[in-house]
């Protein structure tokens, strides 16, 4: 496949088969995609939380819905694997951190690259993906005691379609109101 191709298929999967569980293996090989990822500085931002067995995924799903009922992930149930990516402090070059007046710049910028390289490495197993971005920090804290200095960015859900079916047509905005040569527009 084309990295073309990769991008044109990759979507949101929103539907998964229950029946179908997710490899230690493959689970390994996507946390692999991520940990390989680049970060400002070499600093690797990030902590990569798999969770693949029934107490641990019943905990995680738990954590997906707010308390106020609200959840982006209502299928949440028929997925066999997540991944809690978690943010870890950046440790930055000289001068970096003191220009931006913070070590975690680039962080959240660095977690979302890993995050994608994670769905591609997972498409390229025959595994389909949906990253979550609502999820009960709280519940989620208490379920894998993450230490309260940790923000947990976002939880990637990673399982076999219920149906294959061909790539839904991107909803992007258009080209040119996102892009400009040599001038801002
Ligand atoms: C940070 C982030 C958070 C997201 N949160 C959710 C979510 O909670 N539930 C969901 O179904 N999709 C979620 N998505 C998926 C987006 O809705 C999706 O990527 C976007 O609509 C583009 O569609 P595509 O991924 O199918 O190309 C999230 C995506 C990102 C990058």
């Amino acid at each position: 496949m084309t990295f073309e191709e990769m991008l044109l298929k990759r979507e949101s999967c929103r539907a998964y088969d229950p029946t179908r569980p997710v490899t230690r293996e493959d689970l390994t090989k996507i946390c692999e995609a991520g940990r390989l990822t680049p970060s400002g500085c070499n600093s690797q931002p990030w902590r990569f939380l798999a969770v693949d067995e029934a107490e641990a995924r019943k905990k995680l799903c738990d954590a997906l819905v707010l308390e106020s009922g609200r959840t982006g992930a209502p299928w949440r149930e028929d997925c066999n694997a997540f991944i809690v990516l978690i943010e870890d402090e950046a440790k930055l070059m000289p001068g970096v951190a003191e220009y931006y007046g913070t070590t975690q710049r680039f962080a959240q910028g660095d977690i979302g690259m890993a995050c994608l390289n994670m769905c591609y490495r997972a498409m390229e197993l025959g595994l389909s993906t949906c990253i979550i971005g609502m999820a009960d920090q709280k519940k989620l804290r208490e379920a894998f005691a993450i230490p309260e200095k940790h923000e947990i960015r976002m939880v990637l859900a990673v399982g076999y379609p219920k149906e294959d079916k061909p790539a839904r047509p991107k909803a992007r905005k258009p080209f040119e109101s996102v892009v400009s040569f040599n001038e801002w527009k």
